[in-house]
């Protein structure tokens, strides 16, 4: 092979996979990072004999997250030390909730995280579907968020009732552009839920903003579901609305403590996330490498 260009595998089954998926997908030989555990729980990293210039690493950032940073950390130094130009690929982006601060005091996690991942010599630096695109800027460079919903309403095409039969929702309006790029590739119509407080009770209601949700298929379309709470109570809601059926969909399930029970016991009928964190009984995972690989096809040219 004379392109000198490889993909290296990260630590953890989920850069692996992806790794093996983009060496498939574009021919380039694949090389993983040796790592282990010191009896003390210390780190411990090794870069493999990389004989191409040029590398695509994928490290994902999934539980043990802080583990799997000071590993993609070591090993970023090594590889800039070493001489290798880096294009970094994290399918999940840990700590990507925590984009300001909240309240005075807090550390602004993604920040630094973007700053250390630029300050140690990665290049580019691709992920899918950041918390805000606003944070990306904290990476000095090339910095992309893949939009998987497209490629995720083709695969759901035959799991979801038919297009003419489902509403597309967003959880509140700030997240309606996730909504409206799944809705346009699916063809349904698509609209955001809006939350308002009964002024006697006090009790929460959430609805849709203008489309009633009676007798219609509903997908909820989040970037990420945490403990499920926000999609679990969207859905009782929507099922007490009239809804036919109600349907979450997700780029990354975390899944926190009994959050798959909590969306089941929501009625919640399908879940279906990509495969950016470890995949859970009840929960239908869609591969995204294929669409990670799309992104460097440029890398199949080459020759
Ligand atoms: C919020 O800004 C995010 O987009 C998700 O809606 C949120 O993280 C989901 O969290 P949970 O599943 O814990 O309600």
């Amino acid at each position: 092979m004379d392109r000198n260009i490889a993909v290296l595998a990260g630590t953890g089954e989920i850069s692996l996979s992806y790794a093996r998926g983009l060496s498939n997908a574009l021919g380039l030989e694949m090389y993983s990072v040796e790592s282990k555990v010191f009896p003390d729980g210390e780190s411990y990293i090794r870069l493999p004999e990389i004989k191409e210039g040029n590398v695509i690493y994928i490290q994902n950032l999934d539980p043990p997250q802080d583990k799997r940073i000071w590993e993609m950390l070591l090993s970023l130094d090594k590889l800039r030390s070493t001489g290798y130009h880096v294009i970094l690929v994290t399918p999940y982006l840990a700590y990507s909730r925590q984009d300001k601060e909240f309240l005075k005091g807090e550390a602004i996690s993604v920040a630094l995280l973007l700053q250390l991942i630029r300050s140690l010599g990665a290049y580019e630096f691709y992920t899918i579907e950041v918390h805000q695109m606003n944070s990306l800027k904290f990476f000095t460079g090339r910095a992309l968020s893949l939009d998987p919903y497209p490629y995720m309403a083709g695969v759901l095409s035959d799991k979801l009732p038919h297009p003419s039969e489902v509403l597309v929702l967003s959880p509140d309006i700030g997240a309606i552009d996730r909504a409206r790029r799944f809705a346009d590739a699916f063809g349904s119509e698509f609209d955001y839920i809006v939350k308002r407080r009964d002024r006697f009770t006090g009790e929460i209601y959430m609805e849709p903003k203008g489309i009633p949700v009676r007798g219609r298929s509903v997908v909820i379309v989040d970037d990420i579901i945490s403990t499920g709470g926000t999609v679990a109570k969207a859905a009782r809601m929507l099922l007490e609305q009239g809804a036919y059926n109600v349907y979450a969909v997700a780029t990354h399930g975390v899944f926190a403590g009994n959050a798959v029970e909590k969306l089941k016991s929501g009625g919640i009928k399908g879940i279906y996330v990509g495969d950016t964190l470890p995949g859970r009984d009840g929960v239908v995972q869609v591969e995204l490498h294929p669409m990670v690989a799309r992104e460097f096809s440029w890398a199949k040219e080459l020759s």
